[in-house]
């Protein structure tokens, strides 16, 4: 399997590429697990080749310490992609490559689907992500890209980036797979000790109930029991909860039964970051 390490190289492979076929995308950040495996299980079942990237995006972390502790498994993670298919080529370039000496951002206006949630509490995350996610759409010119629902602020707002800057590409979004406990698979997983991996499946089991209770109360209502069930849990800390419209990611204030209604959860526990969602009709 190709692993591809400068942009130059990762061109001079495409041009090798029969014109008429298929490419996939599938972006990742590494410490692959069966989330990112579903992605590229579905990438390579709809497209000839599928390029998977592995970077670490710096730009699209506020915290250096987050930055630095996220895990590096990338001989592990070539393993697991060979064993999905040999029509991908590894594209795990380094952040000079990517950004020429210059760590920065682009500035986008994504319609204020990046000042709630995740945007509202790390700065400057989802103009990073813009960032690497247009340059490799802009590089690999990949008939699809592939994003997990795991991320589901992510999602729309790539699908935002991809409309206003007529990029040519069919985003595809994914289901997210889940622990047996119930918990989101996640990079961040691995940082949690056993006894807390267990115990983080209250996160999912809480978005459950609170899907059931929005079928016939409010959503303050249902906001304010969510945020009693983590006052009362002493290992899981409650950083958001959040029900919104899923198109434009605004806050419900009434119900209305056109609309389409996701809830969102952010949790801190030793020391990691864990977010959720839930498609609540
Ligand atoms: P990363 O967290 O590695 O995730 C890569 C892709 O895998 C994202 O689209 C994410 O939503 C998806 N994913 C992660 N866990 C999942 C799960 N449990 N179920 C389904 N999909 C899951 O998201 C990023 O990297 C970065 O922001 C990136 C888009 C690569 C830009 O740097």
């Amino acid at each position: 399997m190709p692993v591809i390490t400068t942009k130059k190289e990762l061109e001079q492979h495409l041009a090798s590429l029969p014109k008429n076929q298929s490419l996939g995308l599938v972006p990742t950040m590494g410490a692959l697990h069966k989330g990112h495996a579903a992605l590229v299980e579905k990438a390579v079942a709809e497209n000839d080749t599928v390029v998977v990237s592995i970077f670490v995006n710096p730009t699209q972390f506020d915290n250096k310490e987050d930055l630095e502790k996220y895990p590096n498994t990338l001989e592990q993670d070539v393993v697991l992609l060979e064993g999905i298919s040999k029509n991908i080529i590894v594209f795990a370039p380094t952040a000079d490559d990517i950004y020429n000496n210059r760590i920065q951002s682009k500035v986008y206006d994504f319609e204020g689907l990046d000042k709630v949630m995740e945007g509202a509490f790390r700065d400057d995350h989802f103009n990073g992500v813009g960032t690497i996610v247009e340059y490799l759409l802009l590089l690999i010119k990949p008939d699809k890209a592939y994003f997990g629902e795991k991320d589901f602020q992510q999602l729309q707002i790539v699908k935002n980036l991809i409309v206003a800057n007529n990029i040519s590409v069919t985003v595809i979004g994914c289901p997210i797979v889940r622990e047996t406990s119930g918990l989101a698979m996640s990079s961040r997983n691995e940082r949690l000790s056993k006894d807390m991996r267990k115990e983080a499946a209250f996160i999912y089991k809480t978005l459950l109930t609170a899907k059931e209770k929005f079928g016939t109360e409010s959503a303050n209502y249902v906001r304010d029991w969510t945020e009693k069930q983590f006052e009362n849990h002493s290992d899981l800390k409650l950083e958001y909860f959040e029900i919104t419209d899923v198109d434009t990611l605004t806050p419900v204030k009434t119900k209305k039964t056109a609309l389409k209604y996701r809830a969102f959860i952010a949790v801190y526990t030793e020391g990691v970051r864990l977010i959720d969602n839930i498609a609540l009709n």
